[in-house]
């Protein structure tokens, strides 16, 4: 387990799956996800099972502290961990909507953050997020990833490109 102030990352499990689902097909939540094709039950469970034997990913659960019991809102991971150039590309979703915008975004990445640059010796991790989502982008700053480029129409949706917003953020400008 890693620890922040009011929440807690954890292994994912298999019984999460049908939360997994219920957040990554609805219409609200994936609107900032680079995800398109309606996920099935089969398909997230192949995804879980190719996770377990891959040393390069990291996936977690984020667990808030309410009313009395842990409860599980959204995921966060480390992709494409590099140990040669000690890299890693961060990505996050909370999937529980009522749970926006209320600062655990930024608290759950703070955490993961500090296990990335602390203990795993990364030295950069980075991201990329869709130019309109504006919550996204302000979260990420908070925690000090810069905008380091655009990729410009990237990602086709909904009848037309988007750009896609590339930022990182070294260790040595982590505040902690
Ligand atoms: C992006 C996400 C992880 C951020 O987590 P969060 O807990 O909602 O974010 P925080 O509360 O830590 O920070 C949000 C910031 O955006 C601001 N904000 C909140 N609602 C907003 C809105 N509708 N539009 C713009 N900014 C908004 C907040 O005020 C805060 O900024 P501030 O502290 O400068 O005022 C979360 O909202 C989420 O998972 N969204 C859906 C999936 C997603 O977008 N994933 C990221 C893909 S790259």
């Amino acid at each position: 387990m890693l620890y922040g102030k009011d929440l807690r990352l954890r292994a994912i499990e298999r019984e999460d799956i049908p939360r997994f689902l219920r957040w990554f097909n609805d219409p609200e939540v994936r609107q900032f996800l680079t995800i398109h094709e309606p996920l099935s039950r089969a398909k997230e469970e192949r995804w879980f099972e190719e996770q377990l034997s891959r040393p390069n990913e990291l996936h977690l659960a984020i667990e808030v502290w309410v009313g009395g019991e842990w409860v599980h809102i959204g995921n966060i991971g480390l992709h494409n961990i590099n140990l040669k150039n000690r890299s890693a590309v961060l990505g996050i979703v909370i999937g529980e909507k009522d749970f926006w915008g209320k600062g655990y975004g930024r608290e759950a990445i703070r955490v993961l953050l500090r296990y990335a640059f602390y203990e795993l010796g990364l030295h950069r991790v980075e991201l990329e997020v869709f130019a309109q989502n504006t919550r996204a982008i302000r979260c990420y700053e908070a925690v000090g990833f810069k905008r380091v480029g655009v990729r410009r129409e990237a990602f086709f949706r909904d009848g037309a490109f988007q750009d896609l917003v590339l930022m990182d953020l070294l260790a040595s400008e982590f505040a902690g």
